[in-house]
């Protein structure tokens, strides 16, 4: 089965366009990490899309936000912004799906999906202390995750972590072969607002039979998304950060 790993989407329909053209064949269904809405401006669009195309997801916090199932008080500003934006956009039919989303981890096969972390949904994975004694709640080898809108992937081997990187500015993509002895932690990056200094869409493929990872970027049309969102009304700043991916 190959699957098509994408998160943090952010209601930028540009973005996800691009990812869905340039993975057209690769996959064979798609699983994603949460965080559809929030921050872009196409909210409803990405809903039905992923009504429609999505066979496994997990809420993000934005989802749960938007969703009216926790206030927006710990949202910074421009957020908090998004959010009353979006809820505006959204029908009473498209919140209620938002609001049944499941929260993470959800097991299958042979791996586990996330928003934050395994252990928390709201949980930011940036430093190897906070990921290094996860392994313990990686009841599956390979767990997908977000949240951070950083691309990467973790692996444990004799007592140690180590990193696997996205590919570098100039390349689109980079292969890690998994081990099955191994357990992996994996972040395939923000599809709509990507925060690695990288303004590309990130996302990931998971080919469970030849147990290859690839990890992706791809150009879009950042310059469409930012007039969608500035037209909007919404923050000038949430529409900037698309150019520099920070
Ligand atoms: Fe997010």
């Amino acid at each position: 089965m190959r699957r098509l790993i994408v998160s943090d989407i952010h209601a930028n329909l540009e973005a996800l366009e691009a990812v869905l053209a340039d993975a057209k064949g690769l996959y064979d269904e798609i699983v994603c990490c949460g965080d559809l809405v929030g921050y872009g401006a196409s909210p409803a669009e990405i809903v039905e899309w992923a009504r429609k195309d999505v066979s496994l997801i997990v809420r993000g916090n934005h989802d749960r936000v938007c969703a009216g199932l926790d206030d927006h008080d710990w949202f910074n500003s421009k957020a908090q912004a998004a959010v009353r934006w979006t809820v505006n956009e959204l029908t009473e039919d498209q919140l209620a799906w938002l609001a049944a989303l499941p929260a993470g981890p959800l097991f299958v096969d042979g791996f586990m999906l996330a928003h934050g972390s395994p252990a928390d949904e709201d949980a930011y994975l940036m430093e190897y202390e906070e990921v290094y004694t996860l392994v313990e709640m990686l009841v599956r080898p390979i767990c997908f995750i977000g949240h951070t809108h950083f691309q990467g992937a973790w692996t444990w081997y004799r007592d140690d972590l180590y990193a696997l990187q996205g590919p570098v500015a100039g390349r689109s993509e980079t292969v890690h072969q998994l081990s099955p002895q191994n357990h992996y932690l994996i972040n395939s990056g923000s599809v709509g607002q990507p925060r690695d200094r990288d303004p590309r869409a990130a996302y990931a493929i998971w080919d469970s039979a030849t147990r290859e990872l690839h990890l992706r970027r791809i150009a879009y049309d950042i310059a469409s998304a930012q007039r969608r969102i500035l037209d909007a009304g919404l923050p000038q700043f949430l529409a900037e950060r698309l150019a520099t991916g920070h």
